[in-house]
């Protein structure tokens, strides 16, 4: 057994080549994962029989939950019952999308005290420490 059986990379799944989603597994199909981030995927009967949702792939692979009845070709998927096997550039739209934006100070505590004050304040502490 190599580290590669423990170290599995989550699919990135694209929108006309611009990554939007890391499928880590949190959202059951390729569907809820869309629309948890916003985008426009129409359907009705999420279980891979009307083929409302159906959707072209520029790249990538897919599996099924559940065996599709609705009719496919090769470059189109049925979000409402598949997941990403690999990275998947679908051909939607990145309208409304929401991306996660890391912040630079997330572990900094914000400062109440202007940069002056911290200063004076500073300089007194290191006056009285030089004194004693
Ligand atoms: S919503 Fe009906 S097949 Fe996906």
């Amino acid at each position: 057994m190599t580290y590669k059986h423990f170290f599995i990379k989550a699919p990135i799944v694209s929108l006309k080549g611009q990554p939007a989603i890391l499928f880590d597994g949190k959202r059951e199909t390729l569907l809820e994962a869309l629309e948890y981030k916003k985008v426009k995927v129409f359907s009705e009967c999420r279980n891979g029989f009307c083929g409302a949702c159906k959707t072209q792939i520029i790249s990538g692979e897919v599996s099924y939950i559940k065996e599709p009845l609705a009719e496919l070709k090769a470059n189109e998927c049925l979000p409402c019952c598949c997941i990403p096997q690999t990275d998947l550039n679908l051909a939607l739209s990145m309208d409304n999308v929401e991306l996660a934006v890391r912040s630079k100070s997330i572990n900094k505590k914000p400062s109440t005290q202007p940069k002056e004050a911290l200063e004076l304040s500073f300089n007194i502490e290191t006056a009285t420490a030089q004194q004693n």
